[in-house]
């Protein structure tokens, strides 16, 4: 046996070892889960359908259509947890349990921030050669990502929470900030709104640079839309208020130094 073999033979779900159930003769090499695959691993992951969802080689119109499609398709799951946890958040909200509602508006802004990072993988394709991928692309265009469309969807019933429970303790946002520690859970969700909106905006502002690095600032896209458009959309934001209350604290901070 090799090294390798022993060493594998030891972990868990391998070789003859113990699970969670107690000692006994069960045949771990052998998938008890219902489904295709060879495996209780590429069972419940369903990798056979998963790993078919991009072109094969003899598909593609460039080998680079690849490492596009990963970024999309990852961007399109990353996506759907963060909107699922952003709405079962406002589910959490409308019970005025605040703790939890928090828990998962931390993952869906993580979500967020992982999908801008793996932006610069599509930075390593050719601007001449990524018109080769862009001729198979048809009409597609990322205003038709339903992760992205979901995600601005679930967005505006947070702020309703927020306000709703503001109007119930009888503050406002100013009052919320000044009086931070006071009301730290209700602080903090309204940090953590800025958080998500933020995270969204410098999602686009990220794919803005990404878009004219490899297609130009001065074209338009696959449907039609001028790329100036993405630009004008950095400057839009889910949440003005939660902005707006940082320009009332420094004139409210000016006025009392005055
Ligand atoms: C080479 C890479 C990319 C290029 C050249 C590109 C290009 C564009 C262009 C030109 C638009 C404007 C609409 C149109 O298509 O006419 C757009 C919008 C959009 N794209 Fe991309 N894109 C790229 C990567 C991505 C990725 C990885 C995602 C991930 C989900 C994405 C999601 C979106 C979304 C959500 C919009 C709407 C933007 C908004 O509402 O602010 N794009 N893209």
């Amino acid at each position: 046996m090799a090294v390798e073999d022993t060493a594998e033979a030891t972990l868990p779900g391998h070789g003859s070892g113990h699970d969670d159930g107690g000692p006994g003769d069960a045949d771990y090499s052998q998938p008890v889960l219902p489904g295709r695959g060879a495996s209780d691993y590429e069972r419940y992951l369903r990798t056979d359908e998963l790993l078919a969802l991009q072109k094969p080689p003899a598909e593609r119109a460039h080998r680079d259509e690849l490492l596009f499609q990963t970024v999309h398709q990852s961007s399109e799951l990353w996506l759907k947890l963060a909107w699922n946890e952003v709405e079962a958040a406002v589910e959490h909200l409308r019970a005025r349990e605040l703790a939890p509602a928090l828990r998962l508006l931390r993952r869906a802004s993580l979500c967020v921030q992982l999908i801008t990072a793996q932006l610069d993988m599509l930075e390593q394709m050719s601007p001449w050669e990524y018109q080769e991928v862009r001729r198979v692309l048809g009409h597609g265009s990322g205003f038709d990502s339903p992760g992205f469309r979901e995600a601005r969807r679930v967005a505006p019933a947070l702020a309703q929470e927020l306000h709703a429970i503001l109007r119930e303790r009888g503050l406002d946002l100013v009052t919320l900030y000044v009086r931070g520690r006071e009301h730290d859970e209700l602080y903090q969700l309204a940090e953590a709104l800025t958080e998500w909106d933020e995270r969204l905006t410098t999602w686009r502002i990220r794919h803005y640079k990404v878009v004219a690095r490899i297609i130009g600032d001065q074209v338009v896209g696959t449907q039609g839309t001028p790329v100036e458009v993405l630009g004008r959309l950095i400057h839009t934001s889910f949440y003005p208020e939660l902005w707006e209350v940082r320009n009332k604290l420094t004139a409210l901070a000016k006025r009392d130094d005055a």
